[in-house]
């Protein structure tokens, strides 16, 4: 009991700091993302900075929706006592990935290294779609535990941002300049998404208890 408790707590505990720490960065301390855009050396196309910026302020706001739904979704209490709550957050949480996949889809070809890293995040946006999906289709056939997992799957998506930036950090830490470190840290988060869930899927297992490692 303690060891599922324990595993909400962190996950409640890290998406909560990261979703204030995306409101003041973005919206407080660097609305221009000015530190961010610095990077953007030999772009293809011309960026529009007034449109690529409110794309990015509505990226930022969903994705804090996205994050925060999916979390209180998460939430065993809610699942087992409010069924309504819980579906209608579920739609709020679906609508907000499709936002924050359109916004990311109006991104993608400015993106930070170049069109390797666009094509990276076309990957993200096609499979965050699909797993996204995929969660919606189980519950449809009455599958819980197969919606719960893919929902994990799906929710690990929310994290990208975190990773990408951690990452990047790291390879800039061993001496790569920021576009090179950056698109590692998108292609590096491709594959800590893809794993990570299912090594938390793994470890929870098929157990009755559908949100077992919820609070
Ligand atoms: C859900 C949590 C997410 C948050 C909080 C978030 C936040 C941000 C922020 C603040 C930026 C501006 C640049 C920066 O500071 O990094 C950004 C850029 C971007 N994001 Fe997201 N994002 C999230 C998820 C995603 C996902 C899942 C995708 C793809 C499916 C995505 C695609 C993009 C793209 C393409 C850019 C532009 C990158 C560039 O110009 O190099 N984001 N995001």
């Amino acid at each position: 009991m303690k060891k599922r408790i324990t595993l909400y707590g962190w996950l409640a505990g890290v998406s909560i700091l990261f979703i204030l720490y995306a409101l003041v960065k973005n919206f407080m301390i660097d609305p221009g993302a000015a530190s961010f855009l610095s990077h953007k050396t030999g772009l293809k196309r011309q960026l529009n900075l007034p449109v690529w910026l409110n794309v990015m302020y509505v990226h930022v706001a969903f994705a804090c929706i996205a994050m925060a739904s999916g979390l209180i979704n998460f939430s065993r209490r809610i699942f087992e006592h409010k069924r309504l709550f819980h579906r209608i957050n579920g739609y709020v949480y679906i609508v907000s990935v499709l936002v924050v996949v359109l916004t990311s889809g109006y991104m993608a070809p400015y993106a930070t290294g170049g069109k390797i890293t666009s094509m990276g995040f076309n990957a993200l946006n096609i499979l965050w779609l699909i797993i996204t999906i995929a969660a919606l289709v189980h519950i449809k056939r009455k599958q819980i535990i197969r919606h719960r997992n893919w929902m994990i799957r799906s929710y690990a998506f929310c994290f990208t941002n975190l990773l990408i930036h951690l990452i990047t950090s790291l390879f800039q830490g061993f001496g790569l300049v920021y576009a090179t470190s950056y698109t590692i840290g998108v292609y590096g988060s491709i594959a800590l998404l893809l794993i990570i869930p299912n090594i938390i899927i793994r470890s929870i297992g098929q157990s009755n208890g559908v949100y077992s490692f919820t609070s």
